[in-house]
């Protein structure tokens, strides 16, 4: 199944290729951006190729991988946003999204999350990947994106050691 390519009032989600290791690798080498994904310390380019490397391995399979988010208007890579299989102690899907600082606070992780979540709910009839659970994991100081999630109407399950080997915050959603 070929993967879809969401796009939004001000976004293109795009399927990952390597033309975007190197902006992704200048955003996603900031401290402040990554202090509140995985264990909290900046990726090196070779992390970041090595992600888009595992996404276009996961797209050739029919499965999906973060979006890179592009600015529809001028096209510049701004970050990732989507949904993405995981497997801790069953198979799930997971919502996740990261934006290079300069773009914080203009809502874009809102319009993004949302762009990728309806994608992933909607059923392949309508061109959706006809997911009908999504998770999502969070640390609990990282207000900005609980609110993100709040605004997309997930629910806040508890504290979980279950992801990442990391105590974390569980949210999920069902497609309704
Ligand atoms: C989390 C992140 C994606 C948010 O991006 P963004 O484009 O600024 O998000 P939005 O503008 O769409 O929405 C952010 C919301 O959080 C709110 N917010 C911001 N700082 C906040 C704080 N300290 N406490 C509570 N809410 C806060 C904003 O007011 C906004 O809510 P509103 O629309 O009701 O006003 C961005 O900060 C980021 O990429 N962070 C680093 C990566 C990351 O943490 N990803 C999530 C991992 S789970």
């Amino acid at each position: 199944m070929a993967i879809p390519e969401p796009t939004t009032a001000r976004l293109k989600l795009v399927n990952p290729d390597l033309s975007h290791v190197d902006p992704l690798a200048e955003l996603f080498s900031d401290r402040e951006v990554m202090k509140f994904i995985g264990i909290g310390k900046p990726w090196s380019r070779a992390q970041v190729e090595a992600r888009i490397e595992r996404g276009m391995g996961l797209n050739a399979d029919g499965l999906p991988y973060f979006w890179t988010v592009t600015l529809a208007d001028t096209g510049e890579v701004m970050g990732q946003a989507g949904v993405v299989p995981i497997h801790f102690d069953g198979a799930e899907i997971e919502l996740g999204y990261r934006l290079g600082l300069k773009y914080w606070g203009h809502g874009y992780a809102t319009e993004a999350a949302e762009g990728a979540m309806q994608c992933a709910f909607a059923g392949a009839d309508t061109g959706g990947l006809g997911f009908e659970r999504l998770v999502a994991v969070t640390y609990p100081d990282n207000h900005p994106s609980r609110r993100v999630l709040s605004k997309l109407g997930f629910r806040e399950v508890g504290m979980s050691d279950k992801y990442y080997g990391v105590e974390s915050l569980l949210h999920e959603r069902l497609r309704g």
